[in-house]
């Protein structure tokens, strides 16, 4: 049990400015509590602002106002190391689109968020069996240009897990997926979520996905509805 991340988010705010045009609000004074533990769905109209919450939970992107803590720490506190460092070791993403790098395998990719420190033969062991866990050990060779989308979102997925971080952020997981495929992809992550206590935050606009969490929340007008 390595234990989940809480999650606190305080009254953010984020603006892109467009140059030459109107800048667009996406999140107006959003607060957000995620327990240790929790699994959430985060749902909403595409451009309600999903992604860029991830972001800014994952430290990928700021906020022009407003706290995010994790584990207590306020995020905003970090300079660029102490962000990427949060970022390799305590958080797992699955991006919208997976970005792979094309030139590694399958089992490359899901290693390098081991570059960080060192890739051990223990590590190597538990990127075999994640990419058993997603139904990809016949697939361990396999460049991502040579898998399937629901393939390279599965290998995403084995990839981000590989450090076991005590928060994973899941933008659209199951997007590429067939239904068997989405299905074995959430209990996964809710088995790993029990077995590790692994925080969940998933964004989904598949209604078997978010109603399998514990809870769920709706992005509207930049909130939490
Ligand atoms: N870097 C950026 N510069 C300007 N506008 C941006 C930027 N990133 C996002 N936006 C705008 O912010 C809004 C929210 O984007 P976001 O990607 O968070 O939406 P989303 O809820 O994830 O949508 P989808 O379901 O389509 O993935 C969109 O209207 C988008 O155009
Ligand atoms: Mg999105």
């Amino acid at each position: 049990m390595n234990g989940g991340a809480d999650v606190s988010v305080e009254r953010v705010c984020r603006t892109f400015a467009m140059p030459g045009g109107v800048p667009v609000t996406v999140l107006r004074d959003l607060s957000l509590q995620v327990a240790a533990g929790e699994t959430l769905a985060v749902t909403g109209p595409s451009g309600s602002g999903k992604t860029t919450l991830l972001q800014v939970i994952g430290a990928l992107d700021r906020p022009d106002s407003g706290e995010v803590r994790v584990n207590g720490r306020e995020l905003g506190a970090l300079d660029d190391r102490g962000r990427a460092a949060f970022r390799n070791r305590e958080v797992g993403f699955v991006f919208q689109a997976h970005h792979l790098l094309p030139q590694l395998t399958a089992f490359e990719n899901v290693l390098v968020p081991a570059w960080a420190g060192r890739v051990t033969p223990e590590l190597e062991v538990r990127a075999r069996e994640l990419l058993g866990r997603v139904g990809l050990s016949d697939r361990l060779g396999h460049f991502p240009g040579q898998l399937s989308g629901g393939e390279r979102q599965r290998v995403a997925l084995a990839r981000a897990l590989l450090l076991s971080p005590g928060l994973l952020l899941a933008d659209e997981p199951t997007g590429a997926l067939d239904h068997a495929n989405a299905r074995a992809l959430v209990e996964l992550l809710l088995e790993l979520n029990r077995e590790s206590g692994t925080t969940l935050i998933v964004v989904t606009h598949a209604e078997a996905c978010a109603a399998r969490m514990a809870r769920r929340v709706a992005l509207a007008d930049g909130r939490v509805e």
